[in-house]
């Protein structure tokens, strides 16, 4: 009988994260009772996110306890069913965590069309990053033809669908990522009109040659020195979507943002928000983007690690922006 490989977070990070906070342990295959079923674990998503649940700390969500599984979405196979709507061999994804196996009741779990696409891509642009584009861009930022729409982590999972949905609102897309391949990508294969790389050191003068007009719209995934390098390039009546602030994560210190005047002056709306908060709108983000990735008009980068083992090595190279795309990790 094989065993269900796990990685459990063993200590808390002080600041960065480091491979000694996890480990690797073999535990006994679970069984599905009544009402439950098994799910082979195929594909590991990685996201910024987790670095919260590290923390013991209050947030949106509970924190992962010490030697407990860490937690984690991912897209496996039902192997053994005694579930009523799940058979055996679907495809499904749901919250199973860094393992190998999981035991589930259905809750919160979704079917994965594995003809329609790749079925990892349900971890990422048809999945929570995806939606968080969809979310964050077309029902909070609500970006108008013409207007100037700016990024940050541009290449990223959510970052890259941000900048293609602006095109596809016929808005200018302008990305922020680290280093010339990224920004190269981010022009070249995913059709945004301009890229800045923030690691160059020329921020202040490279963002306003890349917006003319000024930034109408900013999603802002990073926080930090590019918050406030953004700031004082708002437009009147712009808004400035808070979705991540991935520089501060593994920060000792919070960074202290200095133009906050142009928040005022400027009227600009400023709104943070979770993507599991409006999961009634998850189908309609779903069936739209599902459209656009099989029309080509939506372009997706994925970076893949091999085997659970390697998943907290890749897991601190993507909050060090060592991915391309959406950060994977391959069990099966
Ligand atoms: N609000 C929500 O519901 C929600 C949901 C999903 C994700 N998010 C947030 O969305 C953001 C992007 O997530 P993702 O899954 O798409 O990750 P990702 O962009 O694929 O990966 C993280 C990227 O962050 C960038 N980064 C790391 N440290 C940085 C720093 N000090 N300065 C600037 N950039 C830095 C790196 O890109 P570079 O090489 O370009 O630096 C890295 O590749 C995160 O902040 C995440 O927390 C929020």
């Amino acid at each position: 009988m094989p065993a269900n490989r796990q990685i459990l977070l063993v200590s808390r990070p002080e600041g960065w994260v480091t491979e000694a906070n996890f480990k690797l342990e073999a535990a006994p295959l679970p069984k599905p009772g009544d009402g439950q079923f098994l799910v082979r674990n195929h594909w590991l998503s990685l996201d910024p996110y987790m670095r919260g649940r590290m923390d013991a700390k209050k947030s949106y969500a509970k924190y992962v306890e010490l030697g407990e599984v860490m937690t984690g979405g991912t897209v496996g196979e039902v192997v053994e069913s005694r579930h009523p709507r799940f058979a055996s061999g679907e495809l499904v994804t749901g919250a199973f965590g860094w393992q190998e196996y999981a035991v589930s009741d259905g809750a919160g779990v979704r079917k994965v069309d594995g003809s329609k696409a790749p079925p990892s891509y349900a971890l990422g642009v048809l999945g929570m990053p995806g939606v968080t584009a969809w979310m964050g861009l077309l029902d909070i930022a609500q970006p108008q033809p013409g207007e100037t729409v700016v990024v940050s982590a541009a290449s990223g999972a959510v970052g890259s669908v941000v900048g293609q949905l602006a095109k596809l609102k016929g808005c200018r897309a302008v990305g922020i990522a680290g280093g010339k391949a990224k920004c190269d990508s981010v022009v070249g294969e995913l059709g945004f009109d301009a890229c800045v790389d923030y690691k160059a050191g020329r921020l202040r003068d490279d963002l306003p040659a890349a917006a003319p007009k000024g930034i109408d719209v900013h999603f802002e995934n990073v926080g930090g020195e590019v918050l406030d390098a953004v700031l004082p390039l708002m437009n009147p009546a712009s808004r400035i979507t808070i979705c991540g602030l991935v520089s501060q994560y593994n920060a000792t210190e919070p960074y202290g943002v200095r133009n906050l005047r142009s928040v005022l002056v400027n009227r600009i709306r400023m709104q943070g928000f979770i993507v599991s908060d409006r999961m009634e709108l998850w189908p309609r983000a779903l069936e739209e983007l599902g459209r656009w990735v099989g029309e080509g008009r939506i372009k997706y980068r994925e970076t893949v690690a091999q085997g659970l083992e390697n998943a907290p090595r890749a897991f601190i190279g993507m909050l060090r922006g060592e991915n391309l795309g959406k950060q994977l990790v391959k069990l099966v």
